[in-house]
């Protein structure tokens, strides 16, 4: 049986915000370190790297994912969408981000990438959310800053101006 070779890197190709890019990574390189090391994506911020603060969060087909919790290898072929993705072509920020700056939902914005792409897959699927369902989102990110109150104002206010509650 011919012996694995753990250093050897293969392409791995992404479509990264609508633009497909690859890259080269050994199999037990992780997603969040191929993004950044790799193909310098440097709104995706790295904390705790075991699934707890929620700061490496994108998206991947459309569901968010902690991008430390997978290999680089696993997201071969698929579209991953960051926060730098957000805002328009000329640079023009979303309704998230415009609501997140209103409501100051950010202080240090260390979490904020992470929190941008959870939420917007969580208005997504749940375009009518209650302040406890927006609560329990929020469960899954650590913002050491805001006492999460912006942030929920923020996510509450989207909501409704989208129809919600
Ligand atoms: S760095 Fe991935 S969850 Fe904290
Ligand atoms: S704004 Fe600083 S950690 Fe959330």
């Amino acid at each position: 049986m011919p012996q694995l070779n753990r250093d050897q890197r293969h392409r791995i190709t992404v479509t990264l915000n609508g633009k497909e890019v690859s890259g080269l990574a050994e199999p037990r390189m992780l997603l969040s370190d191929f993004l950044r090391q790799i193909l310098s994506t440097n709104s995706v911020h790295v904390g705790c790297e075991h699934g707890v603060c929620g700061a490496c969060t994108v998206r991947i087909d459309g569901r968010a994912v902690r991008s430390c919790l997978m290999f680089a290898a696993q997201a071969d072929g698929r579209r991953i969408d960051t926060a730098a993705g957000l805002a328009d072509d000329s640079g023009d920020l979303n309704a998230l981000q415009t609501a997140f700056k209103k409501n100051h939902a950010l202080q240090c914005g260390y979490c904020t990438p992470g929190i941008l792409m959870s939420v917007t897959d969580f208005l997504e699927r749940n375009p009518n959310p209650s302040e406890e369902e927006v609560e329990d989102m929020l469960s899954g990110h650590i913002c050491r800053c805001t006492g999460y109150v912006g942030i929920k104002r923020a996510v509450l206010e989207v909501a409704s101006r989208a129809g919600g509650k």
